[in-house]
């Protein structure tokens, strides 16, 4: 019997994201706070038992091949179930920007592992879920559970922090033309940077320490929240013009609170008190941001990451 389920697949933004160092499985050791949006896609899964896993978008460009994260999460649900005969017909409303350093094809993926663990009514646990996913990539455990988590590691290893009682605003920007290869970005870091890099084990935890300390992770929140930090910015916003006028034009808004590039960019976003606020400074600037070639998105804080809609 055919059954349909849909997920939501929400966006992250960093609040903080500090590389220590380098691993030697080659990938960075990282410290960072992320945090959900509520800009979303949205994925609609029907099982079929012909072992094909077909995917569909509304977005021409992007790609429904095996290069997928939504392919490539199917397919290792199917592979470690042992039933070659699991198949599903998947389509992608697609909402958030890609290669925009918003972990949109992370979020896919997650969604896909919550969506297909339960029509093929496989029962793998939140935990095992989270073990596949970080085979799939580094931001993908965050995906599945979302919210405000600390991320270390990889950026696989979570845990869990205490959401504040506000959920501020913000406003995102990104240019549609421009996308960023995360590879690069960590690339560009690793040879301006490289010499900085922390080395051994000891000072990693030292700092993961000091960022659980951190007033973001805070209960009641500021008044203004903390400087935000990204240290993929510094080496990305030089080669990447978008991500200085986005940058430059979200700190003009009246009451922005904090600014920063998000992931390995070049989406941008500025926080507010609250989401009205943000709605008006972005009503304001609209036509700036579309002079300048941004496209401009106005969200809130989300308490959930990619999850079953139905
Ligand atoms: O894990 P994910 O597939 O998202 O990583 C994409 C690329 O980003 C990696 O191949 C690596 O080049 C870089 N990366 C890294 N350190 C991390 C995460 C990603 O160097 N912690």
């Amino acid at each position: 019997m055919t059954a349909t389920v849909r997920v939501t697949a929400p966006a992250k933004i960093n609040l903080h994201l500090e590389v220590l160092g380098q691993r030697p499985d080659g990938f960075h050791e990282l410290a960072m706070v992320m945090q959900s949006i509520d800009l979303a896609d949205e994925l609609e899964c029907s099982n079929s038992a012909d072992g094909l896993i077909q995917l569909s978008c509304d977005q021409p460009g992007l790609s429904c091949g095996s290069d997928n994260l939504i392919t490539r999460a199917a397919e290792l649900l199917r592979q470690r179930s042992g039933f070659n005969e699991l198949g599903a017909h998947i389509h992608l409303s697609k909402r958030i920007p890609i290669g925009a350093g918003l972990a949109g094809g992370s979020s896919d993926g997650a969604g896909t592992l919550i969506a297909l663990n339960t029509l093929w009514g496989l029962g793998h646990t939140q935990e095992e879920l989270r073990t596949l996913a970080a085979e799939l990539g580094s931001d993908m455990p965050f995906c599945l559970t979302g919210g405000i988590q600390l991320c270390f590691g990889r950026g696989e290893t979570l845990e869990s922090v205490q959401a504040g009682a506000d959920s501020l605003g913000v406003v995102l920007v990104k240019d549609p033309t421009v996308s960023v290869s995360t590879p690069w970005a960590y690339g560009e870091c690793r040879r301006l940077k490289g010499d900085q890099y922390l080395i051994d084990e000891e000072a990693f935890a030292e700092r993961r320490q000091l960022l659980r300390e951190s007033s973001w992770l805070h209960p009641v929140r500021s008044v203004v929240p903390p400087p935000l930090r990204n240290d993929l910015q510094d080496v990305v916003a030089p080669k990447t013009p978008s991500v200085q006028r986005g940058i430059g034009l979200l700190q003009e808004l009246p009451g922005q609170l904090r600014t920063a590039m998000s992931g390995s960019g070049p989406s941008c976003f500025a926080l507010f008190q609250n989401r009205a606020d943000a709605d008006r400074a972005l009503d304001g600037a609209l036509d700036q941001f579309e002079r300048a070639g941004l496209t401009a998105w106005s969200c809130s804080f989300l308490g959930h990451g990619a999850k079953l809609l139905s």
